[in-house]
């Protein structure tokens, strides 16, 4: 199986399987508990059934957004995903020069493996951080600080993650970071020795966003430990609305799912949130975020963006969210699978193909810009 043999998300994902270790595999294709949320993520979509409209003149369709103050080329964007260099050496470069291509935003997750900096200086594209909440104030302030200088364009705070997801896969392969890997693993590991032959020939791995403030070399931090000792399960929303005021600009929250939360978030200036649930990987049981939309844009849509992101892995899912009202709508694995299949070429035509499929399902639902799209295009089974 070749790049060219890919043609939708499920084929990413059987050359990403064939090409990783199985524990690194496990890890982006896993989720919390008996992985429920996960499945249902994709299901979502499935409950409804898009309505077309014809003869509306669709020679040419405009599939740009604004969301959090971004013109986006398509309504799609890379969300934040860690580790990046451990499913291909080139890492975020790959992903952020294929987001760059297509004109859209990506983001760098605090456990990025390159640093914001850097992708800032070389990529046009809008580029958001995904930010971790420290016990610290000060390091939180330091590090915002640091986003600030380098010019991204989004702060997205994640809200989902107050404490780690039990993602069982992890514990039967020992994957962490450090690798603390079982018998079951290593031998994984054995079975794909061209993942390890790049890997060590490769500039060495490491986590510059947290680098510069906290001692990660070695052994002295590993990202569970960095979770429990680092992070702050006593966030409340007083300690977001100080973030909103001192960020000053486009700031989103990620992982809200409740009307409640999505109120208290516009009623402290954030420009937008995501309804997520971390793809699955946080709280196992909780409700797909396209099920969650209706209610969440009733109640604030006309105060901030609301986006959603989970289980998208079609241009119809898009569709489907637009039309139920989300201003835009991140995806995760669908450009994690390419990016460990094929590195940047894989990134780019996966994110090329939605783009296409956005494209083609605009023409078949009749309209030619995505504000054409509204409720009346859906019906509920
Ligand atoms: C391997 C992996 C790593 C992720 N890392 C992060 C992260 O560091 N920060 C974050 O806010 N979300 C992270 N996410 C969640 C994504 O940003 C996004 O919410 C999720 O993947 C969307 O679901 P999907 O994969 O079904 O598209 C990660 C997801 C995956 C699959």
């Amino acid at each position: 199986m070749r790049l060219s043999d890919c043609h939708n998300f499920h084929d990413f994902r059987t050359l990403a399987k064939r090409r990783l270790p199985g524990p690194i595999f496990n890890y982006i294709d896993g989720a919390a508990d008996d992985e429920v949320t996960y499945r249902r993520n994709a299901e979502s979509f499935e409950h409804c059934d898009l309505v077309p409209n014809i003869l509306r003149g669709v020679q040419s369709v405009d599939m740009s957004v604004t969301v959090l103050g971004q013109k986006l080329a398509t309504p799609f964007y890379c969300s934040p995903t860690a580790l990046q260099r451990l499913f291909h050496h080139d890492g975020e470069r790959a992903v952020a020069a294929a987001a760059s291509k297509l004109g859209t935003m990506f983001g760098v997750s605090s456990l990025g493996t390159v640093s914001m900096e850097e992708l800032r200086k070389t990529y046009e594209t809008p580029q958001c951080y995904q930010f971790y909440f420290h016990k610290d104030r000060g390091l939180n302030r330091a590090m915002m600080q640091r986003a600030k200088e380098s010019g991204i364009n989004v702060m997205m705070l994640t809200v989902d993650s107050i404490t780690g997801g039990n993602r069982e896969r992890d514990l039967r392969t020992g994957f962490s970071i450090p690798f603390r890997l079982t018998l079951g693993g290593m031998t994984q590991f054995a079975l794909k020795p061209m993942w390890g032959i790049n890997f060590v020939t490769h500039e060495k791995f490491k986590l510059p966003q947290l680098d510069a403030h906290i001692d990660m070399g070695g052994d002295t931090m590993s990202i569970g430990r960095y979770f429990t000792e680092m992070l702050d399960p006593s966030m409340t929303w007083d300690d977001v609305a100080e973030m909103v005021k001192l960020w000053n600009g486009q700031f989103c929250l990620k992982g809200v799912m409740s009307v409640e939360d999505a109120k208290r978030a516009a009623s402290i200036g954030c420009s937008g949130i995501v309804l997520s649930n971390h793809g699955g990987r946080q709280l196992d049981g909780s409700r797909a975020a396209f099920d969650q939309l209706a209610e969440v844009v009733d109640a604030v849509g006309d105060r901030l963006d609301v986006i959603i992101d989970g289980g998208i892995q079609r241009g119809t899912h898009i569709l489907k969210a637009l039309s139920l009202g989300a201003k835009a709508v991140g995806i995760g694995r669908a450009y994690l699978y390419p990016l460990a299949a094929a590195g940047q070429p894989g990134v780019e035509r996966a994110l090329g193909l939605l783009r296409t499929e956005v494209e083609r399902g605009m023409k078949l639902m009749g309209v030619s810009s995505l504000d054409q799209l509204s409720r009346n295009n859906l019906r509920f089974r």
